[in-house]
């Protein structure tokens, strides 16, 4: 019986000779024609569709109708058209309260999955502010509570696991945005046992492909990757230039779409989360978990065309 890091072995070797979605093991990589492609949570087997939603800065705004119209578009949008993972934090302002809000509003409560943050020093600040997320998001659980920048990294999973196992959390994790910090995240996931583990990769920050992205391979681990565009700033390396031809090759009909499919090539990624304040971005960035993913080739051909 071949092992799981066969299979990503396996995978990681012909995504120099194939186009990847030929070679996903199945059931850790189910897709059915014209649906959102999906990956499993490692430890449960959960399956989670590919394209997440972050909140940061983008959903921090008042909460005010002129505010709110356009970014129910975006709520609607994303649950539509097949999404659920939506990443926020107690520190991105307004965004927790938002995403609460056009949660109630679209009736999509039940829909999404929900992974917040802690980012407080001790046990009672930390609970503290899982119950403040809890009332802004509107919910009685979180589906993934994540420790923000490993901030008391040690004694709020403590207080995360303990959280999971009232049956208020269903996964936990740890996160960072930073190249700097991946060793740390590496250090914390050789001690402590989570479920996920969010960090920044893109084809600009490609340091994840070293250590970060195998380790979680090996050992069962999610990953939720932040940053996709790097905070928007790779649209303009490319502002002015046609999309290239081969980007038909992998299905994909934007800038953006390529950025995802970049990520979303690589076996070990479980959901990518890019942030938007529009509808229209929204469904451009969905469409990246459709069609044809990159092989090492293609994937190079990206980076080189953001160079
Ligand atoms: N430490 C952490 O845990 C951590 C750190 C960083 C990020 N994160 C998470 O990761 C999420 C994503 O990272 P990020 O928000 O920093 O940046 P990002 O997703 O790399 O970039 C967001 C920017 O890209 C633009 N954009 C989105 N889709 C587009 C499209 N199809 N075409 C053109 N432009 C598009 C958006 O513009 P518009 O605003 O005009 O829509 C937005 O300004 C965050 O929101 C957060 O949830 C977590």
């Amino acid at each position: 019986m071949p092992s799981r890091r066969h299979f990503i072995q396996r995978g990681a070797a012909l995504l120099g000779l194939a186009a990847a979605a030929p070679w996903l093991p199945r059931g850790a990589f189910a897709q059915d024609p014209g649906q959102l492609l999906q990956r499993a949570i490692p430890g449960s087997g959960e399956l989670l569709p590919v394209i997440g939603l972050g909140t940061s800065r983008t959903f921090d705004v008042r909460l005010n109708e002129a505010n709110l119209a356009p970014l129910e578009e975006v709520m609607r949008t994303f649950i539509n058209g097949g999404a659920r993972l939506l990443d926020s934090a107690p520190s991105y302002g307004n965004a927790e309260a938002v995403s609460g809000e056009l949660l109630r509003r679209t009736g999509t409560q039940g829909k999404a999955f929900l992974a917040s943050k802690v980012s407080a020093h001790g046990r009672e600040r930390g609970l503290a502010q899982f119950e403040a997320s809890l009332r802004a998001l509107q919910s009685d659980q979180l589906d993934l509570l994540q420790v923000h920048n490993l901030q008391d990294t040690r004694s709020q999973l403590a207080l995360l696991r303990e959280l999971k196992e009232q049956g208020r959390l269903r996964y936990i994790g740890i996160t960072h945005y930073r190249e700097a910090a991946h060793d740390e995240l590496l250090a914390v996931l050789a001690k402590e046992p989570v479920d996920f583990v969010q960090f920044n990769y893109s084809v600009a920050e490609r340091n994840a492909e070293k250590r970060l992205l195998p380790y979680c391979a090996d050992h069962g681990i999610a990953t939720l990757i932040n940053r996709p565009f790097l905070r928007g700033q790779l649209f303009a390396r490319v502002a002015g230039k046609p999309l290239p031809d081969w980007a038909l090759e992998v299905d994909a009909s934007s800038w953006a779409q390529l950025l995802l499919k970049f990520i979303l090539a690589h076996p070990a990624v479980t959901v990518a989360i890019p942030a938007t304040s529009k509808a229209r971005y929204m469904a451009d960035n969905l469409k990246a978990g459709h069609g044809r993913l990159p092989d090492a080739a293609l994937r190079e051909r990206i980076v080189r065309a953001f160079g």
